[in-house]
């Protein structure tokens, strides 16, 4: 494993500067001693204006959008400032393969993937909170940090927890992992609540500030399976040793079952911060300037068990993950057409679900062989959840 702590000032880029977990990420470096760390790369989709912004707060060397047409509004942002910027997919691939101690991995979705990748190929550090590229292509994403020598430390907060709680231990030692659910806004509404649930409604988190698109992954619980997913990948459990559990304080973010009846949990406030930083500061722990938890505030922390009924996107992803092959992939892809099309009020809220398994059914278990084979299936399972959900509509 690399110690990405020995560079100093330490070079960073962030891959989804704009979004929710960039911001935190920049606020935590803006936060950082003077001369601790230095910005190469800020990437985004198409917020020219945000991520101009960003990067001459930050002194970025580069700063690139994904979208071509939001060019011309970056460079006039930019104009002056030295800061060079580019645009389209091979500057976004560009721009993440620029070596670097450390690539914070935020871009939304199966959009991530190539990057995370590219980001891998230097042999640096990659914070990943975009679990997406590890649900639709897990053991591509693992095999490339492992052959370029890369540390890919969890973001996401249960992720993130649970690898605090393992620790490095013994995997035959460990009984269980426990990932807790906020259970989103929806965890004590009525079916018929949620079969009119407005994208406004679906979007208000309880507990969470977060893009749009996770912040309906956790209404429907999707966020929960792409997350039990995702643990089976980086950690080496069984998926039969994953549970989930609803936790609606959002305080414990993760727990370890270890053969001796301990279990282990990583407590903290629901601020991405804490992770952010642990991942930057890693292996050491960052001071953060942010509200502490106060459990005698709290008085009590209350679990329990996820309601498959109303929630069936998580059953859909435990099988998936079972199904195995190119199941996952078909998961990510379709719930991210099926989120897509409700978030502009083409699909109700709970037939994302249904979109997802009926997408599933019609495209079975293909093998996957490769990068090329998934970024095929990504498309055909877009296409068919796209077809499905306008057949949905038009009934
Ligand atoms: N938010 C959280 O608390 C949280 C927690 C755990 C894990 N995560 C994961 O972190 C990732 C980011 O989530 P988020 O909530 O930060 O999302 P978000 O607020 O929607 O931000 C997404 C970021 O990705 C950029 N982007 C979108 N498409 C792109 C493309 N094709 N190429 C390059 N950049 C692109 C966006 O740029 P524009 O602004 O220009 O559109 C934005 O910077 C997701 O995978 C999510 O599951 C988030």
């Amino acid at each position: 494993m690399m110690d990405g702590t020995s560079a100093s000032p330490r070079r960073v880029t962030i891959l989804g500067s704009t979004g929710s977990i960039g911001t935190s990420t920049m606020a935590l470096l803006e936060a950082a001693a003077p001369g601790e760390f230095v910005v190469e790369a800020l990437v985004a989709g198409r917020d020219a204006k945000g991520l101009a912004a960003q990067a001459r707060r930050i002194g970025a060397r580069l700063a690139v959008v994904a979208d071509p047409a939001a060019y011309a509004a970056l460079k006039a942002e930019l104009a002056g400032s030295g800061i060079e910027c580019a645009a389209g997919e091979a500057a976004v691939l560009e721009a993440s393969a620029r070596p670097v101690e450390w690539t914070m991995a935020a871009i939304v979705g199966a959009a991530g993937l190539k990057p995370t990748l590219a980001a891998l190929s230097h042999g640096g550090t990659v914070a990943l909170a975009n679990k997406e590229s590890l649900v639709c292509a897990g053991p591509i994403v693992l095999e490339a940090a492992k052959r370029h020598g890369a540390l890919l430390l969890p973001v996401d907060s249960e992720h993130n927890a649970i690898f605090q709680a393992l620790d490095g231990s013994d995997p035959s030692l460990i009984e269980k992992i426990i990932i807790t659910a906020s259970g989103g806004p929806f965890r004590t509404a009525d079916i018929s609540v949620m079969r009119s649930a407005t994208p406004e409604m679906a979007v208000k988190h309880p507990m969470w500030s977060m893009g749009a698109k996770i912040s309906v992954d956790s209404a429907t619980m999707m966020n929960k399976g792409l997350e039990v997913i995702e643990a089976e990948r980086l950690f080496p459990v069984h998926e039969s040793q994953l549970e989930v559990l609803v936790h609606p304080q959002s305080t414990v973010h993760g727990m370890v079952q270890y053969a001796d009846g301990s279990l282990l949990a990583q407590l903290g406030a629901p601020d991405m911060r804490t992770p952010i930083s642990h991942a930057l500061g890693w292996p050491k722990r960052m001071a953060v300037a942010m509200p502490r938890l106060d459990l005698a505030k709290l008085g009590s922390l209350t679990f329990e068990a996820p309601d498959l009924v109303r929630f069936p996107a998580l059953r859909l992803a435990r099988e998936a993950l079972r199904a195995g092959r190119g199941a996952p992939c078909i998961l990510n892809a379709a719930n991210e057409a099926a989120v897509a099309l409700f978030l502009g009020r083409k699909l109700g809220f709970l037939d994302i679900a249904t979109v997802v398994e009926e997408t599933l059914q019609r495209l079975g278990e293909p093998a996957v062989d490769g990068l090329d084979d998934v970024i095929a299936l990504d498309a055909e399972a877009r296409a068919v959840a796209q077809r499905l959900a306008g057949l949905r509509a038009l009934a």
